[in-house]
C-alpha cells in the first residue's frame, strides 16, 4: 500500500531521544530550549513558545484573546468548518463560538469574500486553517483587518492554524500562528506544538499560561515564591518530544521541498477529464495534495484496489452535534468531491509514476 501519511523520524532524532532517556531530565529542559532557539533562528523571530500540541497552543490563543475583551458579547470567531475537529476545540473551551464561513475552492482555505460579508463588531477573531499548507491572500486579509480596526477602534485577532505547514511564507503577518509536530506532521516530536506570538507581551503570556500560570523563565524558584494571576494549564512540552523534533528539523525542511516537487510532478502529469486539479500554489507546503473527483466513493475504491491510500483527511466540522450545520455554497458543492492523494517525502519516482498512471487510467 502507498500510504497517505508516514511519520518522519531521522537518525539524529533517535540519538537525541536516547540521550534524553539517559540524562535524568525528561520534562521541559535543555532540548525544549534548544528546539525553541532553532525555531526562532529559522523563522527569524523571537517570540516562539513550545507547547505539547497545536490543539493546546490554539487554546492558549483564545485564553489570551478572551482576556483582551472584557465585553462578554465579543465571543464569535469566523472560521471555515473544513478542518480538523481539534482546530476548533480550544476556542470553545474558552467560551468562543465559531461562525461558519465558506471555503475558497481553489485552495480550500477560508473564503475571504465570505469573511467580508460576515464581519461585524461582534467578531473577536478570524480563525484560519491553512489547508494542506496552502497559501492565503495575506494582502486582502490585512486590508480586512485594517478596515475593521479603523471602523470599530478595536483589535481584530487573526489566529492561524498552521498544523499543516512548516514553512510560512509571511511570518511577519500580524497573526498568532500555531504549528503542530504531531506524529504525521512535517516536523514531528510525537506530540508537540509551537506558537509564534505577535509580540513579547503575548509570548510571555503563552509561556506563563502553558505551565500553570507560573513564570519558569525568570530563574527564580518558580514553584514557591511566585504569585499566580491567571489560571494556567499543563500545556508545556517536554525534552523527550523536543529532542525528537529537534533531531527531525533539518530533514523536515528538506521534506517540505520534496512535497512541493511531488506536487509539481502531479500538476504536470495528471490528465484525466474526471479529475480536476487545484491551481498551482507556489507558497504551498503541499502537506496534502487535494484534487476534485465527481465520484468520490468510486475513486477511493478504485485507488485502494490499486494499493494507493486516498482520503478526504478532514470533514466539515459543522456536521458534529457540538456545532450547528450551516449550508455554505462552495463547501456544499465540493464536500463530496475533494480528495487527497499521497504526496509525501516517502514516495519514490516509481510510486509517483504509478499514482499518475493509475489516476490517468481511471474511467
Ligand atoms: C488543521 C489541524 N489543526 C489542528 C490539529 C491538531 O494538532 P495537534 O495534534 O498538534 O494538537 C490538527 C491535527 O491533525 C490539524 O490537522
Amino acid at each position: 500500500m502507498i500510504y497517505l501519511f508516514r511519520p518522519y523520524v531521522s537518525e539524529q532524532a533517535k540519538k537525541n531521544v536516547i540521550d534524553v532517556l539517559n540524562s535524568g531530565t525528561l520534562t521541559q529542559g535543555r532540548y525544549c530550549d534548544n528546539f525553541e532557539e532553532v525555531l526562532q533562528t529559522y523563522y527569524n523571530i523571537n517570540n516562539v513558545s513550545l507547547t505539547n500540541s497545536c490543539t493546546s497552543g490554539l487554546q492558549l490563543c483564545y485564553k489570551y484573546i478572551k482576556k483582551w475583551f472584557s465585553n462578554d458579547e465579543q465571543r464569535t470567531v469566523l472560521s471555515s468548518p473544513l478542518t480538523c475537529l481539534l482546530s476548533h476545540l480550544g476556542m470553545c473551551h474558552e467560551d468562543f463560538n465559531p461562525a461558519w464561513c465558506d471555503v475558497n475552492k481553489s485552495n480550500l482555505n477560508i473564503n475571504l469574500d465570505d469573511v467580508e460579508t460576515k464581519i461585524d463588531r461582534s467578531i473577536a477573531a478570524i480563525h484560519i486553517t491553512r489547508w494542506g499548507g496552502n497559501s492565503l491572500d495575506y494582502d486582502r486579509l490585512y486590508d480586512i483587518k485594517k478596515r475593521y480596526e479603523d471602523k470599530y477602534n478595536q483589535t481584530l485577532f487573526i489566529v492561524e492554524d498552521c498544523a499543516h505547514l512548516l514553512y510560512h511564507n509571511y511570518i511577519d503577518f500580524p497573526s498568532i500562528k500555531v504549528f503542530s509536530g504531531q506524529a504525521i506532521k512535517f516536523c514531528t516530536g510525537g506530540d508537540i506544538g509551537w506558537i509564534i506570538a505577535e509580540n513579547e507581551e503575548q509570548n510571555k503570556f503563552f509561556r506563563k499560561l502553558r505551565w500553570a500560570g507560573l513564570d519558569r523563565d525568570n530563574g527564580e524558584d518558580f514553584r514557591s515564591f511566585q504569585n499566580v494571576d491567571d489560571i494556567g494549564y499543563k500545556f508545556n512540552s517536554n525534552d523527550v518530544a523536543a529532542s525528537i523534533a529537534l533531531g527531525n528539523f533539518n530533514g523536515a525542511l528538506e521534506n517540505v521541498t520534496k512535497h512541493q516537487e511531488n506536487a509539481a510532478f502531479y500538476d504536470n502529469y495528471i490528465r484525466n477529464e474526471k479529475v480536476k486539479l487545484l491551481p498551482y500554489d507556489r507558497y504551498s507546503n503541499y502537506w496534502l495534495y487535494t484534487l476534485y473527483v465527481d465520484d468520490l466513493e468510486g475513486f477511493i475504491d478504485y485507488m485502494s484496489r490499486a494499493n494507493i491510500q486516498v482520503h478526504q483527511v478532514h470533514k466539515r466540522n459543522d456536521m458534529y452535534n457540538i456545532f450547528w450545520y450551516h449550508p455554505l455554497q462552495n463547501l456544499n458543492e465540493i464536500e463530496d468531491k475533494y480528495c487527497c492523494i499521497p504526496v509525501g517525502w516517502w514516495l519514490s519516482q516509481d510510486d509517483k509514476e504509478y499514482i499518475v498512471n493509475t489516476i490517468n487510467k481511471w474511467k
